[in-house]
């Protein structure tokens, strides 16, 4: 056990240890340093403590003396350690709110809000005005088997109608699939799916090998229309088609049908809208194809056509857009510039 020699209490000794506590203090600069310093110099194994200690040891007629002595060096490196700490918690205090100053006078970022895109918003239109007449909204694939986009729908396997279309084909030709051309497919899947009688709207996306310039998109949209039920007349098609002509396009709105063929109708007929308040006039354009739905098509999907008939309908989407919410350019529908969107906010 090593035991340490007495130290003599000396007016130098106890002010050194002062001046070094001193020091000490002066240069904790936080809180965590402060504690430490205190622990060094005033603590039980600091140098004061110790010679506090040695007062056992003096003769009597010191004892008074070097006890002040001592006693006034405690007290002035408490304090010290005291003042210090005061200090050291009003800078930390400071520190702290400069560094979670909010700056109220700060001007927000903005952020724009998105917009849907106004074929998405004409889409759910359109099918609103169907499913108000009670209609079923039904989907196909747009990769579609040839079998769906042109057999079934009574194209022969050379009609010219076949290459009218200008199709994508899918690698490998084998696979006999192609990006649908029209949304008349789904025609074929409804009428085989579906118990009678069907009224369905088939909106969707339809691919066909066109450059893209003002009028044409390779990528565009059709809606088709499909209902066979008992006693269906070319004037339940016209009367459906003028219903919506005049719910998406207002009451001055008239459609017009001109002969025309398609392999999948009999009797086919170019559908034409006219409106007076169109860019460039009141005059007539072109919307889309219709007609009596063929009886082979029905044959085919086990329907028998003394029974029942039906009638179809598929019209441009990115058309219907142009016309009714006078859009120049079919390439702002397809870029993807968010200011075109937000022209038309959430409702066309
Ligand atoms: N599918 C035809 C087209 O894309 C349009 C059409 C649909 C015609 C339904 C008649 C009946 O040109």
């Amino acid at each position: 056990m090593i035991v340490s020699e007495p130290t003599p209490i000396t007016e130098d000794g106890v002010s050194a240890a002062v001046d070094a506590a001193l020091a000490a203090v002066a240069s904790a600069t936080d809180s965590a340093s402060l504690k430490q310093v205190r622990a060094e110099h005033t603590g039980e194994r600091s140098t004061l403590a110790r010679l506090n200690g040695e007062l056992r040891n003096v003769a009597p007629d010191q004892k008074a003396s070097l006890g002040k002595l001592v006693g006034q060096a405690r007290g002035r490196v408490n304090q010290a350690v005291a003042a210090r700490e005061q200090e050291l918690v009003v800078e930390e205090e400071n520190a702290r709110l400069a560094a979670e100053t909010v700056d109220v006078t700060a001007v927000a970022t903005a952020y724009r809000p998105g917009a849907r895109h106004p074929l998405t918003l004409l889409q759910e239109r359109v099918s609103d005005v169907f499913v108000g007449m009670g209609w079923e909204i039904a989907e196909g694939p747009e990769v579609e088997s040839e079998w769906f986009n042109f057999d079934a729908l009574n194209f022969d396997a050379d009609h010219p109608a076949r290459a009218m279309q200008d199709t994508f084909f899918v690698d490998p030709v084998d696979s006999h699939l192609v990006l649908r051309t029209h949304t008349s497919p789904v025609q074929i899947r409804a009428l085989l799916e579906r118990e009678l009688p069907v009224y369905v709207l088939a909106p969707g996306r339809t691919y066909r090998t066109d450059e893209l310039d003002a009028t044409h998109t390779p990528v565009f949209s059709q809606f088709e229309g499909l209902a066979v039920d008992k006693g269906l007349t070319m004037a339940h098609l016209r009367g459906t088609l003028e219903h919506a002509a005049r719910t998406l396009f207002g009451d001055e709105a008239q459609i017009r049908l001109r002969p025309s063929y398609f392999p999948f109708t009999e009797p086919s007929a170019e559908l034409d809208l006219w409106h007076p308040t169109f860019s460039g006039g009141a005059r007539w354009i072109e919307w889309g194809g219709c007609g009596m739905v063929h009886p082979n098509l029905l044959r085919a999907a086990g329907i028998d056509p003394e029974v029942y008939s039906g009638f179809a309908f598929g019209m441009g989407l990115e058309r219907t857009l142009m016309f009714r919410s006078d859009v120049q350019d079919m390439r702002d529908m397809v870029e993807g510039d968010i200011r075109f969107s937000q022209q038309f906010g959430m409702v066309v």
